[in-house]
């Protein structure tokens, strides 16, 4: 018998006939061995599979998350002793704001319209900074007599300011009125800050290099100025129409102030800090499941309000952004504007409409008259519809200085 023929017969004993039982089979230990040995590679592979692609979602959300964040302001510069107003800071970006400039060393007047939420929050970044340089202000945006009254008592404690960060803001309210009958988003976010600012103009000029930070919003896109109808008396709406366009107000105010303040060492940016999870949808009147389903998007999808400060925290701290004026910042970054937000005549015309409306002087000479009525002496008006305006440079100089 050849060799071939014996493999051949140990194999066929070897290998089960049709005839053997499955209990037969399964007894034989050399095979349940190796199907064990198999299920057992089997189910591991599975187990490493399940936790590679576990690590690449974990990796792709954390990423994700961390952008969605935005970079963060890690220099280490101390404002020690620094006189800094942060408007609205008992709660969400202010407080954060005010947060990290205390641990800086900031001397900070916490301007707020609750006294007890200022309280609480002062005592809380007391407590978590050990800087005892906070004070609780009392400041109403939506009535002037409130602003002029926080400013008459800050001159009396202060004769220099550093920053000021118009931070406060209120979004897509039911139309209501401040106390001085302005529609509410437009009198607090836009008229409260303008009149503020400008009553502090001169305490900002004694703290020459100083900053004004004003917090704006990407709503500005949506938003236009309505000269007709300013106050939304015709038409109200609460997001697209009255929030974006004092968002956009934020915006051309920065920009005609900063060419107002061009050579006093005294700048000014504004921000959109992101999408942030705050208290500013205190007004949202959604049914109740999108009102959770919203909370629940927002851990993930929002910033976090330390995050939204950050913009706000460079645009004050930066000792790069010295000299930078009149810019619109989002996740730190310089962003270029939109026609409607950098349109000079609206800002313009915005500016001496907010006078009117609260009252000051005007910083700048009346526009000139078209030209064909114009005698051809004294400021013109170029193609663009921007105004020079000639010796009027000085009277600016001059009116700007006495405020
Ligand atoms: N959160 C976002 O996603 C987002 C996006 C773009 C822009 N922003 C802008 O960021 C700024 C801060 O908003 P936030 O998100 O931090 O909102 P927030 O949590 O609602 O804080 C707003 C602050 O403004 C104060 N405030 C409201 N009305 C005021 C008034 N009449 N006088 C004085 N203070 C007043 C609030 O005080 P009370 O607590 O007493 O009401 C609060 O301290 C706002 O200008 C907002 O437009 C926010």
């Amino acid at each position: 018998m050849s060799a071939d023929t014996d493999r051949a017969m140990s194999a066929a004993a070897a290998t089960p006939t049709n005839n053997s039982s499955l209990s037969d089979i399964l007894r034989d230990p050399t095979a349940e061995r190796a199907e064990k040995a198999l299920c057992f590679r089997g189910f591991w592979a599975w187990c490493v599979l399940i936790f590679l692609i576990g690590c690449c979602v974990f990796a792709v959300m954390w990423l994700l998350r961390k952008c969605i964040q935005g970079p963060v302001y890690r220099k280490t510069n101390r404002i020690d002793g620094k006189v800094v107003i942060v408007t609205g800071c008992n709660t969400g970006i202010g407080k954060e704001t005010v947060l990290e400039l205390a641990r800086r060393g900031a001397k900070i007047y916490m301007a707020c319209r609750d006294p007890a939420r200022c309280e609480a929050a002062r005592i809380e970044i007391i407590d978590r900074t050990q800087n005892q340089q906070l004070f609780n202000r009392s400041l109403d945006l939506g009535s002037l007599d409130s602003v002029r009254n926080f400013v008459a008592r800050f001159k009396t404690e202060e004769a220099r300011l550093d920053l000021l960060v118009n931070n406060a803001g209120i979004m897509a309210c039911p139309r209501s009125l401040t106390a001085d009958g302005y529609e509410q988003q437009f009198g607090v976010n836009h008229l409260g800050h303008f009149l503020l600012t400008n009553l502090l103009l001169d305490r900002l000029k004694q703290a020459a290099p100083s900053r004004i930070v004003v917090v704006s919003s990407a709503a500005h896109l949506l938003g236009r100025i309505n000269r007709e109808d300013l106050m939304s008396e015709r038409k109200y709406s609460k997001f697209v129409g009255a929030y974006s366009q004092s968002k956009l107000a934020n915006i051309l105010f920065t920009r005609k102030l900063a060419e107002l303040l061009k050579d006093t060492g005294v700048t000014v940016n504004c921000c959109h800090p992101g999408v942030v999870r705050t208290e500013l949808n205190r007004h949202f009147s959604g049914p109740n499941w999108m009102k959770s389903f919203l909370k629940f998007f927002s851990l993930y999808f929002f910033k976090t309000p330390r995050a939204g400060a950050q913009t706000s925290l460079r645009l004050a701290l930066d000792p790069a952004l010295e000299r930078s004026t009149g810019g619109y910042y989002s996740d730190s970054m310089r962003f270029p504007l939109v026609p409607w937000a950098r349109n000079k005549e609206t800002a313009d015309w915005l500016w001496r409409e907010s006078e009117k409306l609260v009252g000051l002087p005007p910083i700048e000479p009346p526009p000139p008259s078209p030209p064909s009525q114009a005698n051809g002496s004294g400021s013109t008006t170029a193609a663009n519809g921007s105004h020079a305006t000639g010796s009027g440079g000085e009277n600016i100089e001059t009116i700007v200085v006495n405020r």
